[in-house]
């Protein structure tokens, strides 16, 4: 499997056989880490990490995984660099390119990173975008990998807003890897009709299915998975709380879902996580519109069967066996 060279923007641009492989890689990785054993395989080279947004998981698995595998990592953001201001994508990616092997950005349009990755000569990593998030994609598809030893024929049922970043990213993986994705969300937070299609073509050849519906208990039914996110996104407006919190209510991830699903079910989210009313956020929306946890119950996210750290360690694994594969050649002994 060769996928030097290449960018890592959606995974739509990636077979089941690609996106196996760049997991198995990951495994592979966090088995010589656990045992203590170097795997610096890409000495000598140097990334460079743009963060539009804020992050904790994506910024840090990046710096983590630069050092494991021999590189250096320079961050920027727009308010200690020319980007975006002074400097366009374009000019930034010629710029960049130059000096580093590899570049990651996380940022608002899918847009700006399929531009950054048009005039860039080296591979770029998109570390989320209003319309997708596969690193964190890799991350999941190794946590399910360890709990139920294969992906294949599993339920994934997400709760929530379906038209954004992770829904739509969690239905791509799922359709290429034959699982069944369910959404459980009020019709105007369906996925875009287009991407569903594109979707349901994956489907065709992996055995995989999608279901949408305005019916959580419908979607929870029989899951293997139960997936939720944040209703307000980075970079969403203040104004949208009162409506999201209003009409994602019903979807909210609590034990009764778990209840229709199966046994052995577990819960993910990407993480952060409004569980309980212990950040500024939480807390000020808390006491705003009377609740004390949002998304998911702080029962269900701290249970048993919450994989979420486990999920979020992942992270590391999965972004090291990107930039690996992409920028060296990688021997699995
Ligand atoms: N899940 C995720 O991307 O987390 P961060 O926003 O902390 O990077
Ligand atoms: N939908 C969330 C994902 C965070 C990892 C956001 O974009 O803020």
């Amino acid at each position: 499997m060769d996928l030097k060279g290449r960018d890592f923007l959606t995974l739509k641009d990636f077979s089941a056989d690609e996106i196996q492989y760049m997991v198995d890689v990951a495994a592979y990785f966090k088995k010589k880490k656990k045992a203590g054993e170097p795997h610096d395989i890409c000495r000598g080279k140097n990334v460079a990490l743009i963060f539009e947004k804020t992050s904790t998981r994506t910024r840090c698995s990046f710096e983590v995984a630069a050092r494991d595998l021999g590189m250096g990592a320079t961050y920027l953001d727009p308010k200690s660099s020319q980007i975006g201001k002074k400097e366009s994508t374009a000019d930034t990616a010629r710029v960049l390119c130059s000096m580093f092997d590899g570049i990651e950005y996380r940022g608002f349009a899918q847009s700006n990173v399929e531009e950054l990755a048009k005039y860039s000569k080296v591979p770029v990593w998109n570390g989320l975008t209003n319309e997708y998030h596969p690193t964190q994609m890799l991350a999941d598809l190794l946590t399910i990998e360890e709990v139920f030893g294969s992906c294949k024929g599993l339920k994934l049922a997400y709760m929530g807003d379906a038209r954004y970043n992770m829904a739509n990213s969690l239905m791509i993986l799922c359709s290429k890897m034959g699982m069944h994705f369910a959404a459980g969300a009020p019709k105007e937070y369906f996925p875009d009709p287009e991407l569903v299609k594109t979707c349901e073509g994956y489907c065709k050849e992996s055995g995989g299915s999608i279901l949408l519906t305005e019916d959580a208990f419908e979607a929870a039914k029989d899951a293997d998975i139960i997936y939720t996110d944040v209703w307000v996104s980075m970079g969403e407006p203040d104004e949208v709380w009162e409506k999201r919190i209003k009409d994602l209510s019903p979807y909210k991830v609590r034990k009764e879902l778990f209840e229709v699903a199966k046994k052995s079910a577990i819960f993910l989210h990407c993480l952060p996580a409004f569980h309980d009313l212990k950040t500024e956020i939480g807390k000020e929306m808390g006491e705003k519109y009377n609740f004390t946890e949002l998304e998911v119950t702080d029962e269900v996210f701290e249970a048993p069967y919450s994989h979420v750290f486990q999920e979020a360690e992942n992270r590391m694994h999965t972004i090291k066996a990107v930039m690996a594969v992409t920028l060296s050649e990688v021997k699995m002994d």
